[in-house]
């Protein structure tokens, strides 16, 4: 299946090749920035499942699908993304996602996903509705020396984890959401449906 084509009918859209790329900590992954967002009038009305083929993503990439008229991002992180998520931790303002909105399925452990490599989330601020930027990039100029890959939301300044995890004293009140979701096989991520229902 293409990464960008059309499947059984169901439409999604793929925003993840932009201009940017960046280097992500030691590993030096390329990382595609997405911009901007701008869902069409006929996808907000589709209701359908999306479908994403993750075994297209590179490591550390991103790539946002259209479900139900919101972007959903699907980051592929990286091992060391992974392994410095418990770190964060005493940085967040609901490290275990007690107040996140996150289907039950879903752990509420650092990694806060079905399968630990994608991280599946709802890409609107929890605070006004804004769509954060993802940030993968490690202490850089604009985000201070602590910043150890996330997004940040341009329009108050709020800050999350690749986890989606929010930091303390942000004016987002909570985790970015989950959505239901599950896996068909190993490469084929839905969007709208829950394992169950697969
Ligand atoms: S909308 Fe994101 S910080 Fe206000």
């Amino acid at each position: 299946m293409s990464n960008d084509g059309v499947n059984n009918g169901r439409r999604r859209l793929l925003l993840g090749a932009t201009a940017a790329l960046g280097a992500v900590g030691a590993v030096g992954v390329a990382v595609p920035f997405v911009q901007s967002w701008h869902p069409s009038a006929k996808a907000r009305a589709a209701g359908a499942p999306a479908r994403v083929d993750v075994s297209k993503l590179s490591p550390g990439e991103q790539v946002i699908v259209e479900w139900r008229g919101r972007p959903v991002w699907v980051v592929r992180r990286t091992q060391e993304m992974l392994d410095n998520l418990p770190n964060m931790n005493d940085r967040l303002a609901d490290p275990d996602s007690n107040r996140a909105e996150q289907p039950e399925y879903v752990p509420n452990t650092p990694i806060r996903a079905l399968n630990p490599e994608f991280m599946v989330l709802i890409g609107i601020c929890t605070h006004f509705g804004c769509s954060p930027t993802y940030r993968p990039d490690i202490a850089p100029s604009d985000l201070g020396q602590n910043w150890a890959g996330g997004f940040f939301c341009p329009c108050h300044g709020s800050r999350f984890d690749l986890s989606g995890r929010v930091y303390r004293a942000q004016p987002a009140p909570t985790n970015l959401v989950i959505p239901p979701h599950a896996y068909q096989d190993e490469a084929t991520l839905i969007i709208g449906l829950d394992p169950e229902d697969v």
